[in-house]
Parts: C-alpha cells; sequence; structure tokens
C-alpha cells in the first residue's frame, strides 16, 4: 500500500471546529470549552444542549426559553406512530431511529431550507421527537400502550416516563443525565464525519442525521455499549470474569469498550461515567457487573495497557435502570444529536465538499468484450 494512504484517515486534519477537543493540558474532553466532567458536575443535559448548539451556555431566560421549545415539540405524527406501531418488533430500535428521523424529513415542511434558522427550527424538533419515537417503539414491540410525553418532566424524566411509566429516584435520573452530557458530543467521529460529509453535498439535516444514525450503530462505534453488555452477560458472574478475559486476549479477540482512536491512555469520560455508575449500583443493590467490571478493566490494562471507553461503563449502568440492551445506543442517539446538529450547522457556515482521492489498484485498462463472446 502507498505511503500516502491514510487508512481509516488516522491522524489527518481535514477541517476546522469550534465545538469540542480533547485537551491534552487538562486531559479531558471540553465542548466550547468547558471540561465534559465540569458540565456533568454543574449542569443537567438541557444546559449543555443548549451550550454545544449555540457556543455558550445559557441563562436562565435563555434555558427556559429552549426547554420550552423542547417541549413543545414533543409530538410525533399520527402517520409516525402507525409507521412504528408496524415496525417488526424484532427490528433494531437503532434502524428505527434511523427510520423515525427519515419520517420526519418527509413531513418537516422546512427540510430543504438549509438557512441557519430553519436549521436550528429543525434541529429542535428532531431533537425533541426522535425519543417520544424511539419511546413509541420501546413500547409497542413489548405489546404495551404508548405513553405520550409530559410537558413538565424534563428531557432526561420525560424519557424514563415515556419507557417505563414512571420516573425513577432522582439519582438514577442523574445518572442519566450524565450519560447523556458525556455521550453528547465528540468532534470528528465516524458519525460525525458521516453527518458532514453528507451536509456537504448541502443534502438537507434529516438525511444527515439519518445517515450518522447508520454510522453509529456499528460495534465499533455507538454499537459498543450493547456489545459490553452481551460480554458481561457471557461472563455471568465475577468468578468467571479473569478467565473468561485472559482467554479472550488469548484468542487474540477485540474487547468492546476498550481502546479508542483519539484516547490512547484512558477516556477522559470514564471516571465520571464509572462513579455513577457505582450510584446506580448502590441503589440497584446488584454489584456484580461492576466487579465483573473491575477485573475486565484490570486485565486489559496489565496485558494490553488498553483502557476503557465510555461505553463500558453506560453499557452496565443502561442495564440496571432496566432498559433493555438494544436499546443502550438509541439512548447515545438522543444525546448525541445535538452534537451532530452542531457539526452539521458549522458544516454548512462554511462548506467545502468532501471529497477525498483513492490510490487505484484495479484492473489495467481493457476494451469490453460483446455479451456473446465473454
Ligand atoms: C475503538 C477502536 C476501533 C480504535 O481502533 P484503532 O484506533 O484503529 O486502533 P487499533 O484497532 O488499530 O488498535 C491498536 C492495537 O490495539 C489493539 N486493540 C485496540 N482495541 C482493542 C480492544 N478493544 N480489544 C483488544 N485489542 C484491542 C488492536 O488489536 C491493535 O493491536 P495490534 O497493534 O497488535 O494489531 C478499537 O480500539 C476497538 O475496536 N475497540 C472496541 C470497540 C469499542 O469499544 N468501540 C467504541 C469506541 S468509543
Amino acid at each position: 500500500m502507498s505511503e500516502d494512504i491514510k487508512k481509516g484517515l488516522m491522524g489527518v486534519t481535514v477541517d476546522e471546529t469550534s465545538i469540542s477537543k480533547v485537551m491534552p493540558e487538562i486531559n479531558s474532553l471540553t465542548y466550547r470549552g468547558y471540561a465534559a466532567q465540569d458540565l456533568c458536575a454543574n449542569c443537567k443535559f438541557e444546559e449543555v444542549a443548549y451550550l454545544i448548539l449555540n457556543g455558550e451556555l445559557p441563562n436562565k431566560k435563555q434555558l427556559k426559553e429552549f426547554e420550552k421549545q423542547e417541549k413543545k415539540e414533543r409530538t410525533i405524527s399520527k402517520a409516525l406512530v402507525e409507521a412504528i406501531k408496524k415496525i417488526p418488533k424484532k427490528a433494531h430500535p437503532m434502524d428505527v431511529a434511523r427510520t423515525a428521523v427519515s419520517i420526519m424529513g418527509l413531513e418537516d415542511k422546512e427540510t430543504r431550507d438549509n438557512s441557519p434558522k430553519a436549521n436550528m427550527r429543525k434541529v429542535m424538533r428532531i431533537f425533541a421527537k426522535t425519543p417520544v419515537a424511539l419511546a413509541a417503539f420501546y413500547r409497542t414491540r413489548k405489546g404495551k400502550k404508548i405513553i405520550l410525553p409530559k410537558k413538565k418532566l424534563s428531557f432526561s424524566e420525560n424519557f424514563f416516563h415515556m419507557c417505563f411509566g414512571k420516573v425513577p429516584n432522582k439519582d438514577i435520573v442523574k445518572a442519566f443525565d450524565v450519560s447523556l452530557i458525556l455521550y453528547a458530543e465528540h468532534s470528528f467521529n465516524v458519525s460525525t464525519f458521516t453527518a458532514r460529509t453528507i451536509t456537504s453535498s448541502l443534502s438537507d439535516i434529516h438525511g444527515a442525521i439519518t445517515g450518522a444514525i447508520a454510522s453509529l450503530k456499528g460495534p465499533l462505534h455507538g454499537g459498543a455499549n450493547e456489545e459490553v453488555m452481551h460480554m458481561m452477560n457471557k461472563i455471568k458472574k465475577p468468578e468467571n470474569a479473569f478467565k473468561w478475559i485472559n482467554k479472550a486476549l488469548d484468542n487474540k479477540n477485540v474487547v468492546m469498550g476498550f481502546g479508542h482512536r483519539v484516547y490512547k491512555s484512558g477516556d477522559s469520560r470514564v471516571p465520571t461515567m464509572r462513579e455513577y455508575f457505582g450510584k446506580v449500583a448502590k441503589i440497584k443493590k446488584d454489584k456484580k457487573f461492576e466487579k465483573i467490571y473491575d477485573i475486565v478493566e484490570r486485565v486489559m490494562i496489565e496485558r494490553k495497557n488498553i483502557h476503557p471507553n465510555v461505553d463500558y461503563p453506560t453499557g452496565p449502568t443502561y442495564h440496571l435502570m432496566g432498559f433493555d440492551t438494544d436499546f443502550f445506543t438509541p439512548i447515545f442517539v438522543i444525546s448525541r444529536i445535538t452534537g451532530w446538529s452542531a457539526h452539521i450547522i458549522e458544516q454548512h457556515a462554511a462548506n467545502k465538499l468532501i471529497r477525498p482521492l483513492a490510490s487505484y489498484n484495479g484492473n489495467k485498462y481493457r476494451k469490453v468484450n460483446k455479451l456473446n463472446k465473454r
């Protein structure tokens, strides 16, 4: 392979962004200059969503207005409800999320308007409606009645309410909110780059987010949080963990929830999420997954010097909260819509068609033989 090829665009800087950065001086992921863990400690998810989309943290009045807009858009059309009811029950909810955003694009009167103001209005609609659509599928596939959103609830509370019909205690809601903050944005990752690439042809925001969801589904990206849970379920109990992980490494298996393209000595989001995973485990009086977590992590660091990424603690946290495993990545979606949208808006503001080159290694020039001579 030619040395000029940067497979996977590894180490290639393709554009500028003002949305987020892993700052080496504080060893942390930052959104618009604020450390993600600082935001977790001091803000609720809606404030961080506002920050990512608008560049500054909101004051009280701005937050109230933002929340009002989001709550106003917490409805989905009858046509979308009907479509969700007809989706095969075994469909992966990530495909449901992709389809729901696609249908919202068919219904949105401003789909083709890429002006900054129209894009922001569309963002609010996608941001508010996607959790409603996902929760509707959560219920219908179990044969349960859809639960309508409640305006008096926060973004996170409302998601629990729509999925389970009740809001858990405030510490569980806070842990969920923290996970949304940590998942909200991460610069030029695969799904964001997909969204920016789609946007670069001057396509629309619904299309870009639909593509980003498809990209996030993969197990090397957002799908890892589900794979972590599958792994923990295979391990079953803490007594099996040491043997299981050593065997996986002996077999040269990729261990989900570990490693990262950007962080090579630890994902800065992990300590915060690990802390909240512990809190949820304590509330749920279930220490099993924490024990498995610690053993697998220790062996991965000792044998491979590979550290966990944020999907490692979110997987078992969502499980303890009661979510079905295949809903873990869709939860990632409802948060990352903010980051994707900010990138789509940024791409529109200084667009250049994304069109890299490839080194050709196919056949030399040849002539076409007529069908009867082949
Ligand atoms: C995220 C990921 C795709 C990053 O990949 P990358 O930057 O291309 O790095 P590589 O896959 O080339 O990994 C470098 C080395 O570490 C090893 N490695 C990386 N992650 C590993 C993991 N999770 N388990 C076991 N080995 C791993 C690779 O096998 C490779 O070893 P080698 O040099 O002996 O071939 C990769 O770490 C991975 O597949 N992780 C599991 C999936 C996951 O958790 N994804 C969520 C990311 S937030």
